[in-house]
């Protein structure tokens, strides 16, 4: 069993905590605080699936297993750090940056269609697509790129689409095109990044 406290937190979302591996400072540990185990196990037995169909993993952190913590059964996954080795943020801490450098622009720009392409063209089933969701690491002072850690899988009762190709695409175009609502509306106060992302 392995021991997490406050000094490996990264983050919390509504149902779990995510902690540095106290082993291995790439991977983090996920532990639910709210809510059952049901998300987690949808998202595990989707990612058996992805791990099967042998996806390039450029948009989806791995996933390494199960680990027992003190905090209850963890999922240990990549951790998403930039190159400077800080543990990235996600795309809403960006999108939703009062100061935003102007300088950032682009490179948020280019990732997020760079992860739309690579999303629809991997066949990669979500559930709502969020900036919150969503990490853009940092691979340069002024590019990164975009890493979904959350909400993947099929949460609808007869998970059809996740076995017929053509119904998968046009799910995931679906959630595209809500997520680039979002993303507008997000940003909606950085008029240099409206523009940047074509608007
Ligand atoms: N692989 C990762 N690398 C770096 N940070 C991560 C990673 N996974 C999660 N985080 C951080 O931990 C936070 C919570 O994780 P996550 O979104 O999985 O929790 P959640 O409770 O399932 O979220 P939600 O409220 O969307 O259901 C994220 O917002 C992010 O800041
Ligand atoms: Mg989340």
């Amino acid at each position: 069993m392995i021991l997490l406290n406050a000094s490996h937190f990264v983050g919390k979302g509504l149902h779990r905590e995510c902690y540095i591996h106290p082993d291995n400072d790439q991977l983090c540990v996920k532990v639910v605080v709210a809510g059952d185990l049901s998300e987690s196990k949808r998202e595990q037995s989707y990612y058996k699936r992805l791990q099967k169909r042998g996806i390039s993993w450029d948009i989806l952190p791995r996933f390494h297993g199960q680990i027992e913590t003190n905090m209850g059964a963890g999922a240990v996954f990549d951790l998403i750090r930039d190159v400077d080795g800080e543990v990235s943020k996600t795309l809403e801490y960006y999108l939703s940056c009062e100061h935003l450098e102007s300088t950032e622009n682009p490179g948020i720009s280019q990732a997020i269609s760079i992860f739309k392409q690579a999303l629809y063209r991997q066949s990669i089933i979500t559930m709502t697509l969020s900036p919150k969701n969503i990490m853009y690491k940092k691979t340069g002072p002024h590019e990164g790129r975009l890493i979904l850690i959350d909400n993947i899988g099929n949460s609808d009762f007869i998970p059809i689409c996740s076995y017929i190709d053509s119904l998968a695409k046009k799910k995931i175009t679906r959630k595209l095109l809500r997520f680039e609502k979002t993303v507008l509306k997000m940003c909606a106060h950085n008029k240099a990044l409206l523009i940047e992302l074509g608007t």
